[in-house]
Parts: C-alpha cells; structure tokens; sequence
C-alpha cells in the first residue's frame, strides 16, 4: 500500500530526488511520509505525518544514497514517529517496509530482551534491530538477507546502512521495482514513478534481493544467497502519461482519457479477444475475479457474456475467492482483473487456484505486475498509469475488453468493434462542456445530501454498484447501488423527501421494469435523477447519455465518475488521495 522510492548515485543530489519520486506515488499510501539520506557515514532522517504535498527536505544533508516512503498505516498510529524510516539502536541501519512482518512480536520481544531500545509501535522497527544484530556476524547485504528470511509475510524491505554504498531491497509479495540509470540506479513500488528518469527496468520476483549501487544492480536469490541472472524490460509508457497535464486532478484527466483508453482497445485489433474467448470456450468452469472496481468488471462480464453470447460465466470478489475454490480443477480458468495487478487478494486467490492447477488468465493494466507474471495468459487493458485512488479508465478499460471478448465469443468481433465505437462517441458525447456543466449543476444540488441510492437492472446493476461507489468513496457521502427490484425488500423504507435516487434507463429489456422502481421512489418523495437515453416526466433531473446497446454500460459508468468528482470538489476534498484508502492493496 505504501509508495516506495530508493536512489543511488555517484554524484550527490539523492533526497530531493527520493522527494520527487515519493510525490508520484503518493497515491499509494499518504498519511505519513519520511525520507533517510547517508552523509558522511551518518544517517539523517525526516518523517511527518500527512500528505507529502509541499514538503521540502532542504534540511537534510545532501548524499548519494536515500531512499523515502509514504505510509499506509497498519502496525502503529499515523504518528512522526511511526513513520518510515525506522532506524536501529546506533541509527546505523535505516529500513522501510511495505507489508506485514507477521512474527515480528516474538523477535521484537527477544530484541528487547538482548537490550535493543523500540522508540516507534510499528513492525517495521524490529527489521532495523534485527539488521543491527547480523551485521555483528556478516556483511551488509548478507545481514538484510538472513534478516529478511527470518520474516513471515508478504514483505518488501528496503534497508541502508550507514557504511556502506548500497541500497538492499528484498521482497515477497509487495512489488517491487529497479530502474537502470548511468551512474545511478533507482528503485520504485510502482513503475510509474520510474519514467522520469528511466524505462529500463526489472521486476524483482518473490525471494529475491537486490543491491543496488550507483555502478552496478545484482539480484540474489533470498533463500540461498545465489546470484541470479537480470533481464532488464523496457516500460511502454511515457513521461506525460503519469502527470497531470492542464487538469487539477489525476481523477479527472483519467475520466478525460477515456475516450482514447475505448479507441487504442478498438484500434488494437481483435486479437486479444479471440485469444480469450478460445481460452475461455476450451475450459470448464470459469470464473471472472476482481476487488473493488475491477469485481464489478467482474461482475459486468458475467451479465455481457450471458446478454451477448449466452455463456455462462461465475465472477467472485477476490477476497471470497478462496471460498469458492472447491469448485476448481485443471480445466478451470480464472480470468483475474486487476488495474495494478498487485492486489494482494487477487494474488493470493491466483496463487491458490494455481495449487488447484486451473489456468490463469489477467486483465491486467501494469505491465511486469506480479498479477501479469503469475497468470499463464496475458492480456493488456492499455489505459496507461492511472494515479487516481478511485479508478476510473482502467475500469472503462476492462470493460471494453470484456465487450470485445464476449462478441468474439459469439463470432462476432467485428459487432463488437462497432459497439465500443457506440459507446466511444457516447462517451465523448458526456465529456462536452456543456453536459460536464449540467453533472457539475447536480451535483452542487445534492452536496448536502447524506444519502443517494443509484438502482440498475441487469447490466446497469454493476454499473450502479460502481457509481456508489465512486461517490462514498471520494466524497464520503453515503451512497448505495442497487437492483432495482430489491427495492421493495428493504431499501424503500429508507426514502423519505428528496431522498436522491440515481436511475440507469438505458434503451434495453431492463427499462420498464427499473422505471417501475424509480416511481416507486418517487411516490415515496424520492427525487429522481434519470441516467437514459430519453427523458421522462418522473424525472426530476436528466442526463441525457446516447444509446450503445451493451456497451451504453460504459458511458452510463463515466456520468457517476463525473457526479462523484465534482461532488467532492463542492465538499472540498481531495478526490485523487481519499481518507484511509490507498491505490494499491497490497495487504490482505
Ligand atoms: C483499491 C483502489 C480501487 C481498486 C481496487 C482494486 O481499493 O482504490 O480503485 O478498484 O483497489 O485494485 P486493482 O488494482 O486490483 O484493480
């Protein structure tokens, strides 16, 4: 969860460095921040609590090593000083972690039996003890290794020392990754925050350790110490696709994307969705997962396949995954979805469906994600680094794909191509001045409400799960998707006057009967906001969204991102870095 930047070099520069690359990830974790540089063989530090926005380190002395992170809190307040760096008792050793060191009580407690001193709560602080303790027995990286193998959990730890020119980094299970410079290396939790200085990079796997100096880069094997070979890839993206451009926000220049996210998938050709579809048409049993947004991709799907080539797919929240795992065998598939592809609930669902050796197929967004080395078959969703915690062309992405391979599925790809195109002019049709003013008039209407249910029938269930979504979560208010017809179960009792109820009334089989439900709401004194090609007088707002047969699922999605992001700007928050959430899950 937490955004991780490392830099060695030969000249000296390295903590305004870390700095910057710290605030392009600080989507990843941001409640507190901190930064370590060595200097003349000592270790300086500075860590504070909240976003790292206009933080400066000039304070820090200037060196050629450093590395920083932005924290996710798990083990320990948002305090000063649980934030990472953690040093050791000599402030000899700096480490900085991303995960969860599952036994760290019991070697925290032998620590402070053998006389070391804990200033922080965090787990994170018995790795820097623990690394003070083998450096008595062995060299630096020998230290970070014997240490690191003595930790359960999915763990990436990085550590400096203050006598030595390298910076270690070891991993199992958080991501991790290193960026070959001349005469500076670089290491990173996310690519993204690689590509102003380099595309030449490696994705450290599972189990192994890096050490990194400013002439050279080796990866060892973290249980036998091996060295082992480094095939260095090369990132497709460029610079100007992780900065903000003209826009105030990464949310809403990701929403603006869209439309070229829908056209690189049409122009990319067919091939990805027939290579799919053949897999999905020779298993038995398949099983579309994701976690958030992406599981109501997930969700999507299953209603797209059945809607378009009547076939029967199950789809699964990652982290009840593991639940249905009885069901799998050798001709299973599951098809993960993921943006970042380091989720660690799509990870550890992959993996154990693995032990039940179904294929594994991703949808994935992160080229070299863990989730994209893991699966056996790969298909890129193409929507370039996408920083927004909520997620919104990655989604549209996935979408996309899902529609082409459901026409591929049925034989009619090229149907599929003209669908998306539908939906690629709809969606241009909604990211107009003037229909962008019309969503951003709502929501200026409903930024008091505490309440607003968004209904859906059909393929619009997913999409209003999605657009409840969007709008708790960036601008808190309290909001629920639902199927129209469970309306009468229980929810109806919650409407009372001007209660908001979003309806989705695309032109399909869903209409009446999701018309039904919005006058249910409304002769309860809901007040009715239409999602629909064509208004209607129980409306009391339109918005207008043209007609994409099953692809109008798209455009429907992007009028809530909309609603959800300006809703947030009439509260005054921040929709790119939401309270308590972070971008990547990587914890269970
Ligand atoms: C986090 C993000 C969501 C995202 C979910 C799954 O909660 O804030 O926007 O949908 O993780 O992430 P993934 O990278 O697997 O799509």
């Amino acid at each position: 969860m937490c955004g991780i930047f490392g830099y060695v070099s030969s000249k000296k520069t390295s903590p305004r460095r870390v700095l910057a690359g710290l605030k392009r990830l600080e989507y990843r974790g941001y409640d507190s921040w901190g930064i370590a540089t060595i200097s003349n063989e000592k270790i300086s530090v500075k860590k504070r609590v909240g976003k790292i926005g206009a933080a400066s380190v000039g304070d820090l002395p200037e060196g050629y090593i450093a590395f920083g992170h932005t924290r996710w809190a798990t083990h320990g307040g948002v305090t000063d000083i649980n934030a990472h760096p953690h040093l050791d008792c000599k402030n000899e050793v700096a480490v900085i972690h991303n995960g969860i060191f599952e036994n760290y009580e019991s070697v925290k407690k032998d620590l402070i039996k053998n006389g070391h001193k804990f200033v922080s709560e965090t787990d994170t602080e018995a790795i820097s003890h623990t690394i003070e303790d083998q450096i008595k027995k062995t060299n630096f990286p020998e230290a970070v290794r014997k240490t690191f193998n003595k930790m359960e959990g999915l763990n990436a730890v990085i550590a400096i020392c203050a006598t030595d020119r390298s910076l270690i980094a070891a991993r199992n299970g958080s991501p991790l990754i290193v960026g070959f410079g001349d005469g500076e290396n670089f290491l990173a939790s996310d690519a993204a925050a690689l590509l102003p200085h380099t595309k030449k990079v490696y994705f450290l796997e599972d189990d192994e350790m890096a050490i990194l100096t400013d002439k050279s880069v080796k990866v060892v094997d973290t249980k036998s110490g091996r060295l082992k070979k480094v095939k260095v890839q090369k990132i497709t993206w460029n610079l100007a696709d992780g900065e903000k451009g003209k826009f105030k926000h990464f949310m809403l220049k990701e929403i603006h994307e869209q439309p070229r996210v829908i056209a690189d998938i049409i122009g990319s050709g067919t091939g990805p969705a027939q290579n799919l579809s053949k897999l999905i048409k020779s298993s038995k049993g398949s099983y579309l997962i994701g976690c958030g947004t992406a599981s109501y991709a997930a969700l999507a799907g299953t209603y797209l396949f059945s809607k378009i080539a009547k076939f029967h797919i199950n789809s699964a929240i990652g982290s009840e995954f593991g639940y249905h795992l009885d069901f799998l065998n050798r001709k299973s598939l599951v098809i993960a979805v993921s943006q970042s592809g380091e989720t660690m609930d799509i990870l550890e669902s992959v993996k154990k469906a693995k032990n039940k050796e179904a294929k594994i197929a991703a949808l994935v967004n992160v080229l070299g994600s863990s989730l994209y080395r893991m699966s056996d078959y790969k298909t890129l969703i193409g929507a370039g680094p996408e920083k927004a915690v909520a997620s919104t062309k990655a989604l549209v992405g996935m979408l996309s794909h899902l529609i082409l391979t459901a026409f591929a599925l049925d034989g009619r790809v090229r149907e599929g191509q003209i669908t998306l195109n539908l939906a690629l002019e709809s969606t241009k049709n909604i990211l107009t001045k003037k229909s962008i003013g019309h969503i951003k008039n709502l929501a200026n209407k409903l930024k008091n409400k505490k309440h607003i249910y968004v209904i859906g029938r059909g393929l619009s269930y997913p999409a209003s799960l999605e657009a409840a979504l969007k709008i708790k979560e960036i601008s808190y208010i309290h909001a629920e998707g639902l199927a129209a017809g469970e309306l009468k179960h229980g929810p109806l009792a919650l409407v009372e006057k001007g209660t908001p109820a979003i309806a989705y009334l695309p032109n399909d089989e869903t209409y009446g009967a999701n018309l039904a439900g919005a006058m249910e709401m409304k002769a309860r004194g809901g007040y009715i906001i239409g999602v629909s090609f064509k208004p209607h007088e129980v409306f009391d707002y339109f918005i207008p969204v043209t007609d994409a047969r099953e692809a109008t699922i798209i455009p429907n999605i992007i009028t809530a991102q909309l609603l959800a992001y300006y809703l947030t700007i009439e509260k005054g928050f921040d929709p790119d870095k939401p309270r308590n959430l972070a971008k990547s899950v990587t914890v269970k």
